[in-house]
């Protein structure tokens, strides 16, 4: 039913954001907004210092602050909960706080003063005074005491990729490259501010905070104070920005819900911008070595792509990027490799297209630099080494729309006019570089519940526990209502954000409009299968559907682990599941200065079913626009000596302002897959970040000559 709606056309449609006008009239209430009666204010204090622990300390200055309600520290918060060194990502976030008096990194939360008002809790945790023994701290790689640990060696799930031998083939090779990259770390400094608010009703605890998981952060915090989830509720209406910073559950929830509790009143924290940088998750530093061979006609022989990440002391996140950059391309000898290396800083945890971003940039330098080694165009090399089938396991992709990506975006850039040499393009003074890559991210389902109620009178309204994090989660649900059950869309509410509405999984790794939108399209073909099996199906009122979806190759208990917080991600052996894309940008380069400008961009991507083409164009231009800003301007700073970031603040951190940013095209490539899932929806959430990393890198080389290999690529490096 939905799946014919898909193919004549009447899913789909273009549309505005339903929320839209809340939200560009400020009506829309993010959690950090919304009331409660009589709070008190939470502010935190964060560590000085990067490693050792807290000696002493000494509180009565910060007491005799008018209106000080509370100081927790971890003298007076022992045993009340626990909040585990956490693996970061998806189940966890920052480092364990407050357990001890050990301290794990700068920034860390040492101690939270509550107040009558958000200036006396500022002033008092000014005058806390901590007395520290402190060690030397390692920053990250190449500091003393950094420890490498291979994942193969500390993970039984983890497989480093590979095929064939690729080290006897790369010797072999007539063409070769042989070549190191770094990405640097980076914060995601979303627009609202990491936020808690919690009050409790007897022995039931609410939290407001922006979430891209609701129920993971219910039961997270459950768990850490050791109650029932069911005694928990979390309201997370809208998201003020997230990507990927708030999927997981940090200690600063259950922090706040005691809190609450010892001052019995409803407390709210905003942690600053500065705050930010720590009590919440990054994007790891990475390194990588990349070693390609081709054959003279260019079909790779050879792949050999070996990550390191950053990762805290406590725990193991990481990304693992070599997972996809195995199987970009045909290639019979891969050999992957994957090492996180432990350093006294906070966990890092996922950031928009967390593997893509890093291990994609290095592999798609690499291939253009095979490109000029092979004389051969760089669209070129792409399309001969395309394939179908995936080169580690040899099942077939379900689809895959590279080729039709690459072709689309060449037309669309006017790629045929590029000339090969590097530095042979100009206007006046600036030097012109046209640069691509290719992109590709998997294309996940998990299972997800919905509610539906029709209305006698001709209404529809569905409730959720999906998330809005900028993504026009909304609009895409009363879309796909509206198109199934043929209701106008002024007649369609849409309840999200809530722990009380069924379980939608993450809004994250571009799985949230597949798990939704199949689950609330089974809902549509219960409800017309009820009202087609009945003469008055109104009879006894509304009807009310509760559906849940369990995609092929979900775990049978996917739904009841949702609602036990834990995210379902479905397998499939038989097939690789990817989105794929083309991306090309314009740079050019100041032949004196050395500045650089980024007048032009296009990008051409083929996720299956597009839900619809303006919320999708919107989160592919997203993409594109922080692929430039990673490629450019973006790194947090950190002073090695001490282990600690320095430009956590939006002055500093650099991101692209509208003035950065000239014409950015998106096309849609259209694309059937009825394997992913029912809708065939593939996701467009990371996919338009991952290649654009190496398409700008990669046109600073051909505008310049030089190939710079670390990123952001800022103007000193070209001088
Ligand atoms: Mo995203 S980094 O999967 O929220």
């Amino acid at each position: 039913m939905a799946e014919a709606a898909i193919a004549n056309g009447s899913i789909g449609k273009m549309r505005s954001r339903i929320d839209g006008r809340r939200k560009v009239t400020g009506s829309a209430l993010y959690p950090s907004d919304t009331a409660v009666a009589n709070p008190a204010y939470a502010f935190l204090v964060t560590s000085a210092v990067a490693k050792g622990h807290v000696r002493a300390f000494h509180l009565n200055a910060a007491r005799a602050v008018r209106g000080v309600l509370d100081i927790l520290t971890y003298e007076n918060t022992k045993g009340a909960f626990e909040t585990q060194p956490n693996p970061g990502g998806a189940s966890g976030g920052a480092t364990t706080t407050l357990e001890s008096p050990r301290i794990w990194h700068d920034g860390q939360i040492i101690a939270v003063v509550l107040a009558d008002s958000y200036e006396a809790a500022r002033e008092a945790a000014y005058k806390v005074e901590v007395d520290y023994a402190s060690e030397t701290a390692t920053a990250g790689f190449d500091s003393a005491g950094a420890t490498e640990q291979a994942l193969a060696q500390i993970s039984e799930s983890h497989e480093d990729p590979r095929a064939g031998n690729a080290e006897n083939a790369f010797a072999a090779a007539a063409v070769k490259i042989d070549a190191h990259y770094y990405t640097p770390p980076q914060h995601h400094n979303p627009l609202e501010l990491f936020d808690t608010t919690c009050f409790w009703t007897g022995n039931k605890l609410t939290i407001q905070e922006a979430s891209q998981f609701v129920h993971g952060l219910r039961a997270g915090v459950a768990r850490q104070l050791n109650m029932s989830p069911d005694d928990v509720q979390v309201e997370s209406r809208f998201v003020g920005g997230a990507f990927g910073s708030r999927g997981g559950t940090t200690a600063r929830t259950a922090l706040i819900a005691l809190a609450a509790k010892r001052v019995n009143r409803p407390v709210r924290l905003v942690a600053t911008r500065a705050q930010g940088f720590t009590v919440a998750t990054y994007r790891a530093e990475t390194r990588h070595h990349v070693k390609l061979a081709a054959s003279r006609d260019g079909h790779l022989t050879a792949l050999v792509h070996e990550g390191w990440e950053i990762t805290s002391r406590p725990a193991n996140y990481n990304v693992s990027g070599t997972e996809a950059t195995a199987r970009l391309y045909a290639c019979p000898n891969v050999w992957t490799k994957v090492s996180i290396v432990h350093a006294d800083r906070n966990t890092p945890g996922f950031m928009r297209a967390p593997p893509g971003t890093p291990y994609m940039f290095a592999l798609e330098t690499a291939m253009d630099e095979l490109a000029v080694a092979l004389a051969m165009d760089p669209v070129d090399l792409r399309r001969v080494n395309d394939t179908k089938t995936d080169p580690i396991k040899g099942v077939p992709f379900s689809s895959r729309s590279l080729i039709e990506c690459l072709d689309r975006g060449a037309k669309a850039f006017g790629w045929a006019k590029r000339k090969r040499e590097p530095a042979s393009m100009r206007d006046g003074d600036w030097l012109i570089g046209w640069g691509m890559a290719s992109a590709l991210y998997p294309a996940h389902i998990g299972a997800a519940a919905a509610r539906l109620v029709l209305e006698p009178i001709g209404g529809a309204h569905v409730q959720i526990g999906a998330h809005e994090i900028g993504t026009g989660t909304e609009t895409i649900i009363a879309g796909l209502v509206s198109d199934t059950l043929d209701i106008p869309l002024q007649k369609i509410s849409v309840e999200i954000g809530s722990s009380e509405f069924p379980p939608a999984g993450l809004s994250a790794g571009s799985i949230h409009a597949a798990s939704v939108c199949n689950a609330v399209a089974k809902a549509c073909e219960q409800a017309k299968a009820r009202m087609a099996g009945s003469n008055d199906p109104f009879a006894a009122g509304a009807i009310e559907i509760y559906a849940e979806n369990l995609p092929e190759g979900a775990s049978p208990d996917a739904i009841k682990k949702l609602y036990a917080g834990q995210p379902s991600f479905v397998e499939d052996d038989k097939h690789q599941r990817y989105a794929f894309g083309a991306q090309f940008a314009e740079v050019r380069v100041h032949e004196l200065t050395r500045e650089i400008r980024v007048p032009r961009l296009v990008g051409a991507f083929a996720a299956g079913t597009i839900m619809n083409p303006v919320t999708a164009k919107s989160q592919l231009m997203g993409g594109m626009i922080w692929g430039v800003s990673a490629a450019l301007l973006e790194e947090t700073e950190i002073d090695r000596r001490a282990a600690r970031y320095i430009n956590t603040n939006l002055a500093d951190y650099l991101i692209p302002v509208n003035a950065d940013i000239g014409s950015c095209e998106v096309i849609l490539v259209p694309e059937e897959d009825r394997i992913v899932n029912r809708l065939g929806i593939k996701g467009v959430g990371e996919l338009g970040i991952v290649g654009m990393n190496a398409a700008v890198a990669n046109a600073v080389y051909h505008a310049t000559g030089k190939r710079i290999r670390d990123l952001p690529i800022r103007l000193e490096a070209l001088l």
